[in-house]
């Protein structure tokens, strides 16, 4: 069983993720406005992968009795102001969810939840990918400024996300 305090805050992880998932959603909706469809595929993926992030909180809930109540999703902004900004927000937000998983992390081990902290686990080696591959992207976009030629180079490699 799960208790009710740790219950509630993955659930409202779960909110965090779909957010991230709808963000990230409505940021390719941005890129293919500035017809640049590979930085738009990449951030498809990438709602994917929030999906599941989700999902395996979701699930997670379920398997130890527990029960996944959603929540209204906010909305999530349309417009960028360049594609550096655009994956700028992209790293300040996976920062801001590396801090949610801290605090899960927190709480679990606060309650000697050990199956909960084994599950975040996953999420803390994940944050440090998402927050590695959001800021290599960042550091591409400074090096392409100015240079429509190496954005568009760039938007080519974007698209080969799987
Ligand atoms: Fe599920 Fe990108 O954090």
């Amino acid at each position: 069983m799960i208790s009710e305090k740790m219950e509630k805050a993955l659930n409202e992880q779960i909110n965090e993720e779909l957010y991230s998932a709808y963000l990230y959603l409505a940021m390719s909706a941005w890129f293919e406005s500035q017809n640049l469809p590979g930085f738009a595929a990449w951030m498809k993926v990438q709602m994917r992968e929030e999906n599941v992030h989700a999902l395996k909180l979701f699930d997670f809930i379920h398997e130890r009795r527990g029960r996944a109540v959603l929540k209204a999703i906010k909305e999530p902004g349309k417009d960028w102001k360049s594609p550096l900004a655009a994956f700028e927000a992209a790293l300040e937000h996976e920062q801001h969810i590396t801090g949610c998983i801290n605090k899960l992390m927190n709480l679990a081990v606060a309650e000697k939840d050990h199956a909960t902290a084994g599950l975040l686990q996953w999420f803390v080696k994940e944050q440090v990918e998402e927050e590695a591959s959001a800021d290599r992207i960042v550091q591409m976009l400074k090096m392409a400024a100015n240079a429509p030629g190496a954005l568009l180079m760039l938007d080519h490699a974007m698209g080969e996300r799987k």
